[in-house]
């Protein structure tokens, strides 16, 4: 497959750049015509931020399988679509070609169409990283159901609350999943989320760890049962199909979870055709894809990244997508070099913080490891340090690799800002130039553009951006006007990305971090809001505030300042039971790395609580707080600060 759509020098990416600003529709055109349509478009682009409503490509029919899967069968039907590598080395490596993927989801489409999942219908679904949550994903995209991954490390709490808020009619999961040496129940955690749901009418189990499970007759089905009975009727003398769902350019594709100022995450929805096309164009594009090449992308398919970067992009593209399911230390801290060893792969696609983790393992780990197949290598999700940058460059690809690093956020469904490989300059932890179709502005608190250069030759402020892309959200489920108090009435007539940014006098942009009170652990988005509110439902916990500071491997992590006022244990075991607490609310992920027990907390006359003090002090800054005269008690600023742990 050949990519007419490719940009292949610098000029040319001035000049996309240039078209697609200046005559969005027709750049965006002749970019879709490279894709299969039942039927074409009406209009291309209508859009107004004030509702919002963004519609790309009304009017043309579609489905998202038939680009990721059926149109690639003619030519590459042996070629493989996902190799997938287990947790445990000594298991068996899985090749799924596109004839084979073909045949999987289409009978996933006809399992769930036989458990009575419809068009429309929402089907969380909570597995391992295994091939069969790749099925599950193009399943449902096949019949037209709308799909929500819950990543495997969200808690029964935090899954009983998405089914809820998606009004979900549908779960496939699995008994158990792989992770390092450490098997996590999911099956065992979707019943205690069940617990009290009047929504959810199948659930279908997949076998992956042979964990015990309990299976509620009418309820939960096994999946090889439903998969066997699915293979004869989509089979038919050696020929499979099942026709796919056609759906409206608009339609959404997916809902996706994530974290914002408030408690409550909120459902981020893609739609089919824009969707597609973003992340096609941005996959094959940033990363330099070419066909044959093998790309590893190490994120979850519960995240956006898995989403975009490891299912529709590099499918579409008739690419071959890496799929692993374990961790980057097990069995030892060599995993990723062997995996890319072993495979030969040519792009690899990960996190700072897997990059900061494997680094404090020194060189031994590489040892022997033959990376030299390896020609792009990008990085995704937070702010990545010019030690680990250059740890990367120097290690990793032997400074032969272009490095990437793409800014982006669930909310634009693929990269908006990053360098393309071997086309546009690197510049070590600058995401760099936006991708053609990207506007993006700094605009400073009021929301007028800053453009004069201050006295390092920056501009600083709020990023945001001017006009859509394919890829941006076009509602949050069950609530457009939270989408519109989110992202588009911050500023007036532009998306708000939350990020604050510089941009050098050559355009080139670096993120600086989230200016809301969103944390990034990990690479991780989780709402301080969130966390507070799991804080405050510990027993004895009268009130507390959370905020993140720089952490060696995590980027960031969690600070909690906790006012308590029970009895039970030390401090040690508060610290510990309230971590627990967390853990059971939103999931391990969210577990303050901190907790320190405080008598009061700064607040102002009218009660807010001045977190920038609180960041400060968590940072380990004892002196320069900044104004404390406005504070209702400005003593007990010292106290929290002689406290610090
Ligand atoms: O703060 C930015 C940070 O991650 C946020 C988006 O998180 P999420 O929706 O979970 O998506 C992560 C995967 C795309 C952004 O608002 N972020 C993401 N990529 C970068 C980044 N910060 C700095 N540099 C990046 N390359």
């Amino acid at each position: 497959m050949s990519y007419p759509f490719k940009i292949n020098s610098l000029e040319q990416y001035y000049e996309d750049y240039k078209n697609a600003t200046d005559n969005p529709e027709a750049f965006w055109a002749n970019v879709a015509d490279n894709f299969y349509w039942r039927k074409k478009w009406d209009k291309v682009l209508d859009w107004n931020f004030s509702e919002p409503k963004v519609e790309w490509f009304a009017g043309a029919k579609l489905n998202i399988t038939e680009n990721c899967i059926d149109r690639h069968l003619e030519k590459f039907s042996d070629k493989p679509a996902i190799i997938w590598e287990p947790n445990n080395p000594d298991e068996r490596t899985r090749v799924v070609t596109y004839a084979r993927l073909h045949k999987r989801v289409c009978q996933v489409a006809q399992m769930l169409k036989n458990n009575g999942v419809k068009k429309g219908d929402r089907v969380c679904i909570y597995m391992g990283m295994v091939p069969e949550l790749t099925y599950a994903v193009l399943g449902c995209a096949r019949i037209g159901a709308i799909h929500s991954v819950i990543f495997g490390g969200f808690s029964a709490q935090s899954i009983a609350d998405r089914l809820d808020d998606a009004n979900a009619d549908f779960i496939i999961t699995c008994d158990g999943s792989y992770r390092g040496d450490k098997i996590i129940p999911l099956k065992d955690v979707i019943d205690n989320a069940l617990v009290g749901n009047k929504t959810i009418k199948k659930v279908i189990v997949y076998t992956r760890t042979r964990t015990s499970v309990s299976m509620i007759k009418g309820r939960d089905v096994w999946w090889e049962d439903e998969m066997d009975i699915a293979e004869d009727q989509v089979e038919k003398n050696g020929v499979v199909s099942f026709p796919a769902e056609e759906m409206d350019a608009e339609d959404p594709l997916f809902i996706l979870y994530t974290s914002g100022s408030t408690g409550k995450p909120k459902g981020v929805v893609h739609t089919c055709a824009g969707y597609m096309i973003w992340t096609t164009y941005t996959f094959v594009n940033m990363l330099n894809y070419n066909q044959g090449d093998i790309h590893f992308c190490t994120a979850d398919i519960g995240w956006i990244t898995g989403h975009s970067y490891i299912v529709y992009g590099p499918l579409a593209a008739g690419g071959t997508s890496l799929m692993f399911e374990g961790i980057p230390t097990f069995p030892n801290a060599g995993r990723f070099w062997d995996i890319i060893d072993k495979h030969q792969v040519n792009i690899l696609y990960t996190a700072p913080t897997a990059l900061r983790s494997l680094m404090s393992f020194g060189d031994a780990p590489l040892l022997g490891k033959n990376l030299s197949s390896l020609k792009t290598l990008g990085t995704v999700g937070e702010p990545i340090n010019e030690e680990a940058w250059h740890w990367y460059d120097d290690n990793i690809g032997k400074n032969k690799c272009p490095i990437i690093d793409t800014w982006w956020q669930t909310e634009t469904g693929g990269t908006l800002i990053a360098n393309l490989a071997g086309i546009t300059p690197s510049k070590p932890s600058w995401a760099t130039l936006p991708m053609p179709g990207v506007q993006p502005i700094i605009v400073d608190e009021k929301g007028d553009e800053v453009t004069k250069l201050d006295d390092q030759g920056m501009i600083k402020g709020n990023l945001c951006i001017k006009a859509p892309w394919p890829g941006i959200l076009r509602t949050t489920w069950g609530d457009h006007e939270r989408c519109r108090l989110n992202y588009f009435a911050t500023y007036p007539n532009l998306y708000f990305t939350g990020d604050g940014a510089m941009k050098d006098a050559e355009g080139n942009f670096r993120i600086t971090g989230r200016v809301d009170d969103v944390l990034n652990i990990s690479g991780h988005r989780i709402g301080t809001a969130e966390v507070e509110n799991a804080i405050n439902m510990h027993t004895g916990v009268v009130e507390s505030a959370v905020v993140g500071y720089p952490h060696d491997i995590k980027g960031q992590g969690i600070y909690a300042f906790v006012i308590y006022n029970g009895h039970h244990g030390d401090e040690n075991q508060r610290r510990q039971d309230i971590s627990l607490t967390v853990a059971k609310i939103i999931g391990a992920i969210a577990k303050p790395d901190k907790i320190q027990f405080v008598s009061g907390l700064p607040k102002t006359r009218s009660g807010k609580i001045m977190r920038r003090i609180l960041r400060k002090i968590a940072e380990g800054e004892t002196e320069n707080l900044g104004d404390t005269t406005t504070l209702l008690d400005p003593d007990v600023v010292a106290e929290i600060s002689k406290g610090r742990v």
